[in-house]
């Protein structure tokens, strides 16, 4: 069933432009395409795209509270930019509460499983919450990011959150985002100036070394597969 959607998708959109297929999903799924921001480069080219076009796509993104103020910043200036709405889903008061209380506020240095835990509380549960309801989850994924994000396609069933998800910028260089960025005047992250390129909360990212990968910066003390839980739910 759901290859078959997919398929479909795939087709249709085949010869159509990233504006126009955003369009078509917004028309063909009227109210129940979402996208998610975490304010990155390749965010800020999806929300460019979707805001400019005045396309109806909803936007949000998962404030889990230990964010940089600099993402703070892009989230302002796209506010004052657009002059658009931007759901925000923050994780549940009770769950951070109990987290800080039992473990403190730094766990996730301890364990690979208290970082998941501490993910799973500020990610994953207040994702689920955005999804429910929705047919189309848009994202910023893009494939050179890492060797588990190589072998996603432009659209696939998630059946983790079971939901369609596009990746429009599944194929694009860092180059070409950043160009794209400068040629639009689009808000970035100032930190992406100073070493920053993937960029989460700020207790778990760093800067990267030249030559280091993409999402070295990321739970850099860790030699897990770096996802968080958000794009790592099962496909079928
Ligand atoms: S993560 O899983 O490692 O955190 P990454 O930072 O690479 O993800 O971002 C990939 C995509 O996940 C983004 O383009 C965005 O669609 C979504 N995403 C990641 N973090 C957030 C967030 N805090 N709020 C909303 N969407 C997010
Ligand atoms: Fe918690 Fe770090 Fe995961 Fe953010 S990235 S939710 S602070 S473990």
């Amino acid at each position: 069933m759901s290859a078959t959607i997919i398929n479909t998708l795939l087709d249709k959109t085949k010869d159509l432009s990233l504006e126009e297929t955003l369009s078509f999903l917004a028309n063909e799924y009227q109210d129940k395409v979402i996208f998610s921001t975490s304010f990155g480069q390749e965010d800020q080219v999806i929300t460019d795209f979707i805001f400019k076009n005045d396309i109806a796509i909803k936007v949000f993104t998962l404030d889990t509270g230990r964010l940089f103020q600099e993402t703070y910043d892009v989230f302002h200036k796209t506010l004052k930019k657009y002059k658009k709405q931007i759901e925000v889903y923050f994780p549940e008061a009770t769950a951070v509460e109990n987290l800080l209380k039992e473990k403190g506020p730094n766990s996730f240095y301890d364990s690979v499983e208290n970082r998941k835990e501490c993910c799973f509380i500020r990610k994953v549960v207040p994702l689920r919450k955005a999804l429910a309801g929705n047919a189309v989850w848009i994202t910023g994924l893009r494939a050179e990011q890492s060797e588990n994000r190589n072998d996603l396609q432009l659209f696939e069933y998630d059946g983790g959150f079971d939901i369609i998800k596009f990746n429009p910028l599944l194929k694009w260089t860092l180059e070409e985002v950043e160009d794209y960025l400068k040629e639009y005047n689009v808000p970035q992250n100032v930190l992406h100036k100073k070493g920053f390129v993937s960029i989460g909360c700020a207790p778990c990212t760093r800067a990267i070394f030249p030559g280091e990968d993409i999402r070295a910066g990321r739970w850099w003390w860790e030699s897990s597969h770096k996802e968080c839980g958000l794009h790592s739910a099962k496909k079928e």
